[in-house]
């Protein structure tokens, strides 16, 4: 899932999908996004004491050291973008460069990089850490994916992906999904500006607050049986901006929001109407810290069985 939601984020960013440029960065991002993937090495984020460059033999180093060469990988982008006129292809890189402020100045070098690795780190990971929890909780609830696969199958062959994408039952398992598994726990911090009451709390003003995404997921009055993955929930309800929050939201909320779903549809689909699928095992997954994010402990392990396709499934529709 880390290869295919890598791929498409720096599709969508660079309008990259090949080249020698492109095969130096898939590995690089990789092995960078890695070095926080157990909740050890996930503490260099969030304690600055520990973010001491040492040479590349330390955590810390080796982090900042595989940062210097995707930064040197981005600038060579932004050069070759510039000496080609920047043609706009529609996508990121080419808007960003193109884009002017209130007095006419473009982005610096600088913005653009630091702006381009903010999208690469947050659309990537989040997203292929929310596919794995969806294949994880379809395959252990035989009934949700038989009642998927019916639904793509309506679609009948090479469906158009905005079909896809307008599908009831893929998108509610797509939200019950976000719902039990946010992949950030808590969103960003928020800082009164004056003195508020929420919920008959009053809070002065100058008080970090930090909303939990995952406590709200888990409000029984809300969501019955919070621990069962339930997808028909959303079915028989929309839920407001103050009760699914897998997002944030206000102002801060998620850019990639309508992106990532979109594609965590997509793939699902893709990848459920071609292929029967099982869990290598049969064990409940924990949650583990990732970074920022909550991943599967371990990933989610699973076998192709058999191929799929439709006219296996219907053999009377071969002949259409
Ligand atoms: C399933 C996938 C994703 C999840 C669950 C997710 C979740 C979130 C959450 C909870 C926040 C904090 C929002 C807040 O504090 O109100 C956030 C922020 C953000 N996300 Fe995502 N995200 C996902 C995918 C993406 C993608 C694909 C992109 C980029 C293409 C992206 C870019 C960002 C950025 C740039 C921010 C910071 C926004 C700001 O501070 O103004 N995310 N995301």
């Amino acid at each position: 899932m880390q290869k295919v939601s890598l791929e498409v984020i720096l599709q969508i960013v660079f309008g990259l999908s090949e080249g020698e440029r492109y095969q130096l960065i898939l590995p690089l991002l990789t092995s960078w996004l890695d070095m926080t993937d157990s909740p050890l090495r996930s503490s260099m984020l969030f304690f600055p004491f520990l973010q001491k460059d040492w040479g590349k033999w330390t955590p810390w180093g080796q982090m900042r050291s595989r940062q210097n060469s995707i930064y040197q990988l981005l600038q060579a982008e932004i050069e070759e973008k510039r000496t080609k006129n920047n043609q706009n292809q529609g996508d990121v890189l080419s808007l960003m460069m193109a884009a002017r402020d209130e007095n006419g100045q473009a982005m610096t070098d600088d913005e653009l990089k630091d702006e381009l690795l903010t999208i690469l780190f947050a659309g990537h990971e989040t997203t292929a850490t929310t596919l794995a929890w969806a294949f994880y909780e379809i395959h252990r609830n035989p009934d949700v994916l038989s009642k998927l696969q019916q639904e793509l199958d309506s679609l009948g062959e090479n469906p158009n992906p905005m079909e896809i994408a307008q599908l009831p039952y893929l998108s509610a398992v797509c939200q019950e999904t976000l719902r039990m598994y946010p992949v950030l726990p808590g969103l960003f911090p928020r800082i009164t500006k004056s003195s508020i009451n929420i919920a008959g709390y009053q809070f002065p003003p100058d008080t970090t607050l930090m909303p939990s995404i995952y406590l709200l997921h888990y409000r029984e009055d809300l969501y019955p049986n919070p621990q069962q993955f339930n997808p028909e929930r959303f079915l028989g309800r929309q839920y407001s901006p103050w009760e699914f929050i897998p997002f944030g939201g206000g102002s801060r909320r998620c850019l990639g929001y309508a992106l990532a779903q979109l594609e965590i549809k997509l793939v699902l689909a893709t990848v459920l109407s071609n292929y029967q699928l099982t869990l290598v095992e049969n064990k409940p997954i924990k949650l583990q810290r990732r970074g920022f994010t909550l991943a599967p402990n371990g990933g989610v392990r699973m076998m192709t069985i058999k191929k799929r396709s439709l006219s296996q499934v219907y053999p009377s529709s071969v002949s259409i």
